[in-house]
């Protein structure tokens, strides 16, 4: 599928569907844009009969008229204000974008995105929106389906622009867009993958491969579960200990900045390819969807396979933090009292609280990378659904500039975040009667106290972001879980936007 810009004045005999949209108020001058005598009056008529326009997403698809220009049309009602919303726009983009899907003859489509008038958004957003959208769509996971079905892609999406200006500004929106959403697409093909496929070694074999991918730029390095142990990652080790499926940590540094020795931003993603529970083993109530408490890992991967692509100008460093939470002879247990990287010791006061404990060591362990910014993203808790659904990821920081970027980027891309705190109060939820911490408060605040924990592991002078992705990282749909490929667009706007502004973070 191509987007491409199509000059105002091009020859437009190509398309086989033009896509307008029109406001109440502005019926007339939606006309503007064609000079077609006889489509003009034609489409006018249509629009006055079916007063449609009022309602917003309403569609009216006109085809095989012999006396229209173009085989087939589609108006789109944008109601009777003078803009849409961003979540309004969506909607639009998706109800047409299915119905050309159903009509999959349509293969050349002309969109006049000018029609489209959002509040604040320019010809940029709408492009990146318009990919993103498009790109899930027709998301489709089929390695595992006999019959494979495939999704009927429109062959060109051609997007009319009027000056040079529009054209630069597109062409920017396409390759972000485009790379962005390659960077979505690994992650969902990673996450939705079974945890009997995608373990530990799958990750470190996926980590690998960018390494011939990207010669020169990316170098990958591998830690088995003895390396794991041996560099004095008890915690992370611990959790892996009942699975014959080891845990493996995979580094991959990406050296992109201008600077060689520019500080890195370092990426953690929490990997758990199967979350049991362990010994404190869960209710089998949809416990497979724990095969997706690898997506933070996943996601990660995303977001460095779109820097990468996208030739950022940082130094990125994405760790996957990977193991499998089972019960076997050798798994870890309750009252376990383990001495973490840092040198605090930790007791298990439940071993379904393993994301932590993985992620507390690699925090620890990544501070020789002298990071400018540490970003963790993981399924973390269940409590984190309770607090926001899967509207919103939870956040966590100890830098006030740096929330406030995260949140922008997330309103930018539409995949939104939302803070919450870490007070140092909270701490006295995770004291344990002999070791420096517990791994488990039984008080409220689950998401709270599983990041105030993680704090606990982090030096105070980085800058550092959790997000708890636990509700945001798959969608519920007709049978079971899908990955939703967040917080990809997330992570990847925050990079580019820091790629283009070197923002510094200070935390004193
Ligand atoms: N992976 C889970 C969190 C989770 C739950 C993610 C549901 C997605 C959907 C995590 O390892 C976990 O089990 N957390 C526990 C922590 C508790 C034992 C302190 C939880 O949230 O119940
Ligand atoms: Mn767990
Ligand atoms: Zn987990």
């Amino acid at each position: 599928m191509k987007f491409i810009l199509e000059n105002y004045n091009s020859e437009d005999n190509l398309y086989d569907c033009l896509i307008l949209g029109f406001f109440k108020n502005n019926l007339n001058s939606s006309y503007e844009i064609e000079n077609d005598v006889l489509l003009k009056k034609k489409l006018k008529k249509k629009i006055i009969e079916e007063k449609f326009v009022n309602k917003i997403g309403n569609i009216l698809f006109i085809n095989s008229d012999k006396s229209f220009k173009y085989k087939n049309i589609i108006i789109v009602g944008c109601g009777n204000k003078k803009f849409l919303s961003d979540r309004k726009y969506v909607k639009i983009i998706k109800k047409v974008f299915l119905l050309i899907q159903k009509h999959c003859y349509i293969k050349n489509v002309l969109l006049y995105l000018m029609k489209f008038n959002i509040k604040e958004r320019d010809l940029y957003w709408k492009i990146r929106i318009l990919i993103k959208t498009i790109s899930e769509i027709y998301y489709c996971f089929n390695k595992f389906k006999s019959k494979k079905v495939k999704n009927k892609l429109v062959k060109n999406i051609f997007i009319k622009i009027f000056n040079q200006n529009e054209f630069n500004i597109g062409s920017q929106a396409i390759y972000h867009g485009k790379n962005i959403s390659l960077g979505v697409k690994i992650s969902k093909d990673i996450s939705n993958m079974p945890p009997n496929i995608c373990t530990p070694k799958y990750f470190a074999k996926k980590a690998k491969s960018l390494e011939n991918k990207f010669r020169k730029k990316v170098h990958v390095e591998i830690f088995d579960s003895k390396d794991i142990k041996k560099l004095g990652m008890n915690a992370y080790y611990n959790v892996g200990l009942g699975s014959n499926n080891k845990s493996f940590m995979s580094i991959i540094h990406y050296n992109g900045a201008k600077e060689k020795n520019e500080k890195p931003i370092v990426l953690i993603g929490k990997g758990v390819t199967f979350d049991t529970g362990g010994i404190c083993l869960k209710n089998s109530l949809d416990m497979y969807e724990m095969k997706y408490d690898m997506s933070g890992a996943a996601s990660v991967f995303g977001a460095i396979f779109s820097a990468i692509k996208l030739n950022l100008n940082l130094n990125i460093i994405a760790i996957l933090a990977c193991s499998e939470n089972i019960i076997g002879n050798k798994s870890f247990l309750p009252g376990y009292v383990i001495k973490t990287f840092s040198g605090k010791t930790v007791e298990i006061l439940d071993t379904d609280a393993e994301g932590r404990l993985i992620l507390c060591d690699v925090l620890s362990y990544c501070k020789k990378f002298n990071p400018k910014i540490i970003i963790d993203v993981a399924t973390l808790t269940g409590d984190c659904i309770t607090s926001l659904g899967n509207l919103a990821t939870g956040a966590f920081s100890n830098n006030n500039e740096l929330i406030y970027d995260f949140n922008e980027s997330g309103k930018d891309v539409m995949d939104i975040i939302w803070n919450l705190p870490i007070f140092e109060e909270y701490k006295k939820y995770l004291k344990s009667n002999i070791a420096d911490l517990s791994n488990f408060s039984k008080n409220s605040a689950g998401a709270i106290t599983a990041a105030v924990f993680l704090s606990c592991f982090v030096d105070k002078r980085i800058p550092w972001i959790h997000l708890d992705i636990a509700g945001t990282a798959t969608l519920k749909v007709r049978h079971g879980y899908v990955s939703s490929g967040r917080p990809v667009d997330l992570l990847s706007q925050f990079l580019l936007k820091n790629s283009l502004i070197d923002t510094i973070y200070n935390n004193s």
